[in-house]
């Protein structure tokens, strides 16, 4: 029976679901939590994809945009059609694609015509996942691009003029809010932030001071770009800059609260580059329509890092000091909140922080000592870390996973995708895209790390979406029920089937911005049937507007992903 059912259709008559599903001699042995998690895998996808993917966004259609800077030189992939860069000033033409959009049913990718300068900067998809960017260095610092999903090969991006933005935003952060609107901070000697798009009667609301920006750079290092943004359930923003943080309420520009300083002594934030994670907030209690349900617990998780003097002493004497070896956790909703640190299994910085489906997180890529910036590191850290935060035992919270062979140092990125993989490319640019400078080799390739709910060995359990019904197709609405068919092969009945939400985030420099995850309330389980009903998420703060990765979980093995629009 167990193998028959690998080889049938995608959808199921129900009573032949229902027959499989029950047979006892069905059951198969589940494979223990730890099992699942030791595991994983690393696949190459691409030897090269042509560019250094410095900035990565995982799209609603299931394609993938990734992009570098335009200031390099020219790359390793040719535009098509002889289309070159506008900027007839460089010499010689620069005729080669500095942005790739990659389709991952295909494995392919197509060369997109990138024109202004992108380095370092900043994304976020909008409401309707359109990819808005903004900023970048030169001529680019003020622009905002757009980049709308098609399933043919027509789109490509649309750059707005050089004066969109107020400032510039050069490793800046941005966030979707539960308007629709997304806020832009920070940013190099910027100590403001703004909106877009901008309100219509175009006001000082739309350029805000925010002295925290000032007051937590650090002479000569900064330490304090790229802030790590968090939309918190209450609707205010949860800030973290070096080793501080506020929660911020943007609308009336005013710090609500001042969190704990972050013991330890370590800066978190580039060039002391660590990452940070809104751990998955939990709607579980809100089970029926119609019943109020509270506002869930948020608690943030930030790891790895630098000590002061990272940066200058790697850049000026070639000392390249440890990295941190801890991670904070700060329930942030608390009234009186503290930061719980912990001890990675070992040094890291400039590690991407993500949360798979199962609500764990992968800390992946980096190093151990050295800073961010140019050639600034060493001693690549090549085995993604594994951490449970649900473990009780904080000695049995990490694991550490199967190494890569690719050093994936500064400038390189990674995102969760919908099959449940992660995607991993980009480190070490030269300029000129030299691949012979050191180092660390200017980093072409394209990998995918699977975690171990991959394991081939597993594929007969895996659970599929077969489909979301809702008032509106592939809508979920906030508070509304919905129903989700699905097919598990092996339905434990004493384990519940959890349904989540994951917003693709915008990944570069370590931080994924937007990166969310909402455990969606379950009014029915599917004990008797194939059919969950589910809990829309409870507002706009919960989970701000936009396309989500729905996916299902039973005994620690998720489903792949079906795109659904929650507004
Ligand atoms: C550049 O592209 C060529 C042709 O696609 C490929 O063979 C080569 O490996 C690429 N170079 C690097 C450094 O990836
Ligand atoms: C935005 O605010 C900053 C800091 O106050 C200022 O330097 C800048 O000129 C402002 N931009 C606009 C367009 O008003
Ligand atoms: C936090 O950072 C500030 C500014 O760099 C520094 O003066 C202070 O000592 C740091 N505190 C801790 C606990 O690391
Ligand atoms: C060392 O590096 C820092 C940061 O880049 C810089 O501000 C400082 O002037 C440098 N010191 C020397 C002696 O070069
Ligand atoms: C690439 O970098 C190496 C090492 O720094 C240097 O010797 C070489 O001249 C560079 N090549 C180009 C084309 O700039």
């Amino acid at each position: 029976m167990a193998t028959k059912s690998q080889f049938l259709p995608p959808i199921l008559p129900i009573p032949l679901c229902l027959f499989i599903a029950f047979l006892p001699e069905a059951a198969p042995s589940w494979p223990l939590p730890s099992e699942i998690a030791t595991g994983g895998a690393w696949v190459l996808l691409h030897q090269s994809i042509g560019i250094s993917v410095m900035h990565m966004q995982v799209l609603r259609n299931n394609k993938v945009m990734m992009f570098d800077r335009t200031d390099f030189g020219t790359s390793n992939i040719s535009l098509p059609d002889g289309k070159c860069r506008f900027d007839v000033t460089l010499s010689p033409v620069d005729c080669t694609a500095h942005s790739v959009l990659y389709d991952l049913a295909s494995n392919t990718i197509r060369p997109l015509v990138l024109q202004t300068n992108t380095w370092c900067s900043s994304g976020s998809l909008d409401a309707d996942g359109t990819l808005i960017q903004t900023g970048g260095h030169d001529e680019g610092e003020r622009v905002v691009r757009s980049f709308a999903p098609c399933d043919d090969n027509s789109c490509d991006w649309v750059e707005l003029y050089y004066t969109s933005l107020m400032n510039r935003r050069w490793y800046a952060t941005n966030q979707i809010l539960p308007d629709g609107r997304i806020i832009i901070v920070g940013g190099r000697s910027v100590f403001t932030y703004e909106f877009y798009p901008k309100s219509s009667s175009s006001s000082q609301f739309d350029n805000q001071t925010l002295n925290f920006l000032w007051e937590t750079r650090d002479p000569d290092e900064e330490n304090n770009l790229y802030p790590f943004l968090h939309l918190l359930p209450d609707g205010n923003l949860f800030i973290f800059a070096n080793n501080r943080s506020i929660l911020f309420d943007y609308s009336a520009n005013q710090v609500i609260k001042e969190y704990p300083v972050m013991p330890g002594g370590d800066r978190r934030n580039y060039p002391c580059t660590g990452s940070s994670v809104l751990l998955p907030l939990r709607l579980t209690e809100c089970n029926a329509v119609g019943i109020p349900c509270g506002t869930p617990r948020a608690e943030v998780m930030i790891c790895g890092g630098a000590p002061p003097g990272a940066f200058a002493k790697a850049n000026n004497q070639s000392i390249y000091v440890e990295a941190s070896r801890t991670c904070g956790r700060m329930t942030v909703s608390d009234p009186n909140p503290q930061w719980v640190m912990e001890q990675m299994p070992g040094p890291r910085l400039m590690s991407d922080m993500i949360l798979l489906p199962t609500g764990d997180i992968i800390l992946i890529n980096g190093a151990a000592r050295g800073s961010a910036g140019w050639n600034n590191a060493r001693d690549p850290v090549y085995n993604p870390f594994l951490y449970l935060p649900d473990e009780e035992d904080p000695s049995r919270r990490f694991i550490i996973l199967p190494p890569s062979t690719t050093a994936r140092l500064y400038h390189s990125t990674a995102a969760l995708s919908p099959d449940g993989r992660i995607l991993v490319g980009g480190s070490n640019p030269h300029p000129t895209y030299n691949f012979t400078a050191g180092p660390y080799l200017t980093e072409l390739s394209l990998e995918a790390f699977d975690p171990g709910y991959l394991n081939p060995d597993y594929a007969h359990l895996r659970p599929s979406i077969l489909t979301v019904e809702s008032s509106i197709d592939g809508t979920v609405k906030y508070q509304e029920m919905f129903s989700v068919s699905l097919m598990l092969p092996f339905p434990d009945p004493y384990e519940p089937v959890a349904v989540v939400l994951i917003a693709p985030s915008f990944s570069t420099h370590s931080f994924g911005m937007n990166q969310r995850m909402v455990v969606l309330g379950v009014e029915r389980q599917p004990r008797f049937g194939l059919k969950m009903n589910v809990i829309g998420p409870k507002d706009v703060n919960v989970a701000p507007p936009g396309y989500y990765m729905l996916f299902i979980v039973h005994h620690g093995i998720p489903s792949p992903a079906v795109w659904v629009k929650v507004r």
